[in-house]
């Protein structure tokens, strides 16, 4: 049997990174589930192992670059490559509107949901070659095209992650690594709340799609079902 194909997903413990991970690893990938809260990751991995799926944990805080650096350390113990990186976690911490846009909240928002990103792929992209995809779960919230007033630092952090995005997916074009964001839509999660009118299974099918068929030429793109949207 050829090796199967690796993924590694940061904030993985619930929501749309636990489905991915679920997912991927139905699809027969060798799944890397990482979460900052141990407990719940690792009892995250312990219910899809019940499944028979072939499943790991690693301790991964993307707001702390010291667990980023253990992170990738310990991936390189496991001796495989890396087929698809997903950069999933993400905060949504607005408290209020840009007129009283707070400093601290801004910064702790781009931390995780833009600067994380930028080192996860600084850290992982050793293990990974041609042929190989990083996916951004980025929002529709950070599509400057089409921007309104709703939570301005979380839009401003995934507009940013667009724009990490394109700068990976340019000097990674010549390896044959694709980069893209992606938006899973408002999806019924802890974060989409639940008024949310899509179920997980439709948030995370443009992600398993990327991680699993899309062409390795589509990249530097922001898909959203499967479909090109303008940034
Ligand atoms: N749900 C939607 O409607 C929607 C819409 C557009 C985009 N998205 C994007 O989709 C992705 C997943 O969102 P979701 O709806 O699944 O959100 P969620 O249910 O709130 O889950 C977020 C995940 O990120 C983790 N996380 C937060 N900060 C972290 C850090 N510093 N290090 C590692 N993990 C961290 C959380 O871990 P803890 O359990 O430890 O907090 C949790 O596992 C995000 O990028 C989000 O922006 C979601």
């Amino acid at each position: 049997m050829n090796n199967p194909k690796t993924v590694l997903v940061t904030g993985a413990n619930r929501g749309i990174g636990l489905e991915v991970c679920k997912q991927l690893a139905e699809l027969g990938f060798k799944v890397f589930l990482t979460a900052r809260n141990v407990h719940a990751g690792e009892h995250a991995v312990a219910k899809l192992k019940s499944n028979g799926h072939d499943i790991h944990f690693i301790e991964l805080d993307v707001s702390k670059e010291e667990s980023i650096k253990t992170a990738s350390q310990k991936f390189s113990q496991v001796d495989v490559g890396l087929n698809v990186l997903v950069n999933n976690a993400a905060i949504l911490i607005d408290d209020t509107n840009i007129f009283n846009a707070n400093t601290e909240l801004l910064i702790k928002s781009l931390n995780t949901n833009t600067f994380g990103p930028v080192n996860v792929i600084n850290n992982f992209l050793k293990f990974m070659n041609k042929g190989c995809r990083i996916i951004n779960v980025s929002s529709g919230a950070g599509l400057i095209s089409n921007m309104i007033s709703y939570a301005p630092l979380y839009s401003i952090s995934k507009a940013a992650l667009n724009a990490v995005t394109k700068q990976f997916a340019s000097v990674l074009a010549g390896k044959k690594i694709a980069v893209n964001s992606v938006d899973p839509g408002w999806v019924k999660t802890d974060m989409g709340g639940r008024g949310a009118p899509r179920p997980l299974s439709k948030g995370v099918e443009t992600i398993v799609w990327l991680a699993s068929e899309a062409p390795i030429d589509l990249t530097g793109k922001f898909p959203k079902d499967k479909r090109e949207v303008e940034w």
